[in-house]
């Protein structure tokens, strides 16, 4: 699930802060990690007298966050960078300092290689380096170019700050990295050469940064991984723990009333874990689960390690222990290989699970990557018509599931003001945004609403009597 995202009206501005202060704006691209990234990367240099922006214009330091998972993605980059050239030129001119680092996935893949194709690039930085960003600026500062991609030996969870103290509206929904990297190299797949081997942060001091969330403000946490649910922990007697542990005791915390998890592989959904979407209401009824492929010929070369049914059986497990659980998915078109045949299966394991939500895309040939060398690659032609016919189909269910909520009562977390004078949005538990008369002082609270209206990407409400 990947998408541009600014970084963020809940950026770091600490109380306080200097308004001669050095400024920084952050360009966030790709997953939710990025953005839990972004949000770090602002408290790190917090600490060193930045104060965030959402003006590029008012910058002294533009941080690009990046991601490499398709062509695309990485392409947006080099444009950005291109672009930033001319601001740096124009501030050199009034002698104003004017920095570019590049962090996350493009940073980590290419390295070296960033500074010779952008040489206006100061501070590379990746994603398990951010931590030391602070001493990458002062040495860039110096004078000298800085690449630090080594994957760190020390916790990079450990050596950086607390979130510094925020104006702005209240947030109520943050996410919290639990996992990072991946150890499945899916043979499409960039995650595991960027982003390492998979690590589990561990639980007390998962429950301690998921405390102070509360303490700041959360209603509802989002915990993120590449391979959310292969996080495993040691419990007080020293056994082993999975998710689906995680899940029980995160619940106890007073206050939080929402949990979520993303992104899950399926070949790690344990039996304790779908308990817990049985057992805990603070666990919402929304589970991204991508299956990438219906046909099993693709699933075995994209090295997916389950097949198509096994999918299927699982989802109606889930469906068991969660009646009303929602269902999103990732897809792939145009794997090398890929016949009609084999995409007419993906079309038919869609029709059969029903999702609520889903993202799709065209196959992308990822340098490095065992994908990339496969023959019968798939025409961009061939690869566009079966993308279009799966996304509508993929749209129409998320119409349909959109509508079977009209007329419903649901809980809605109210998150932040709407468009409308008067108007908050809010979170319904399975994911949706929804429009609402409410005051700004109910951001936090979750309220009974009726669904009246459904929109093309958010629903609508009233108050509901109680
Ligand atoms: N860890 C998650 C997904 C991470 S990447 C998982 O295992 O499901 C997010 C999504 O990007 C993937 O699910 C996949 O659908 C898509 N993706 C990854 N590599 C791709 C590529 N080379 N071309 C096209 N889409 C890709
Ligand atoms: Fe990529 Fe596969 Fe790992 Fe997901 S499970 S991050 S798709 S290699
Ligand atoms: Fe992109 Fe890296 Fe996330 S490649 S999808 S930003 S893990």
């Amino acid at each position: 699930m990947t998408q541009d995202i600014v970084t963020l009206p809940e950026a770091v501005v600490p109380t306080g802060a200097k308004s001669n202060s050095r400024k920084v704006f952050i360009k966030t691209y790709g997953c939710q990690m990025n953005v839990y990234d972004s949000g770090r990367m602002s408290d790190a240099l917090a600490g060193e007298g930045y104060e965030a922006t959402e003006d590029m214009q008012q910058a002294d330091l533009v941080l690009l966050n990046t991601c490499h998972i398709r062509e695309k993605a990485a392409d947006k980059v080099y444009s950005a960078l291109g672009r930033l050239r001319d601001m740096k030129k124009a501030r050199e001119a009034e002698g104003r300092e004017f920095m570019i680092g590049v962090a996350g996935c493009v940073a980590q893949a290419e390295g070296e290689e960033i500074l010779r194709r952008a040489p206006d690039v100061d501070v590379v930085i990746g994603p398990q380096t951010y931590h030391r960003l602070p001493q990458a600026l002062r040495k860039a500062r110096g004078g000298e170019r800085v690449v630090d991609t080594d994957y760190a030996v020390e916790d990079k969870f450990e050596h950086l700050p607390d979130a510094p103290k925020r104006s702005g509206p209240r947030i109520v929904t943050a996410f919290l990295t639990v996992q990072e990297g991946c150890d499945k190299f899916c043979t499409f797949c960039v995650v595991p050469y960027t982003r390492g081997s998979e690590v589990s942060r561990p639980l007390a001091q998962i429950v301690t940064e998921a405390e102070k969330l509360v303490q700041a403000g959360a209603r509802e946490i989002t915990l993120l991984g590449q391979n959310v649910n292969a996080w495993h922990g040691a419990g007080q007697t020293g056994e082993d723990l999975g998710l689906g542990d995680l899940l029980y005791r995160l619940s106890e915390i007073p206050g939080l009333a929402r949990l979520r998890y993303t992104t899950s592989h399926p070949r790690d959904m344990d039996d304790r874990l779908i308990d817990a979407h049985r057992d805990l209401r603070t666990l919402m009824p929304y589970l991204h689960l991508p299956v990438q492929s219906g046909s099993d010929r693709i699933l075995k070369a994209m090295n997916r390690r389950h097949k198509a049914a096994e999918y299927v059986a699982l989802v109606e497990r889930i469906r068991t222990a969660r009646p009303d659980i929602a269902l999103s998915g990732d897809f792939i078109v145009g794997f090398p290989g890929e016949t009609d045949a084999d995409f007419e299966a993906t079309m038919a394991l869609v029709e059969t699970v029903r999702y609520a939500q889903a993202y799709s895309f065209k196959y992308s040939t990822r340098p490095g990557t065992p994908g990339a060398d496969l023959e019968d690659q798939v025409p961009e032609g061939v690869k566009a018509e079966r993308l279009a016919r799966l996304q509508d189909l993929l749209l129409k269910q998320q119409r349909e599931f959109a509508e079977s909520c009209i007329g419903k009562t649901i809980d809605l977390l109210l998150e932040k003001p709407g468009r409308m004078p008067g108007q908050l949005i809010g979170r319904s538990p399975w994911l949706q945004s929804v429009n609402v008369d409410a005051k700004t002082s109910q951001i936090g609270d979750i309220i009974n609403v009726r669904i009246t209206a459904a929109g093309p990407n958010s629903l609508f409400a009233e108050v509901a009597e109680s």
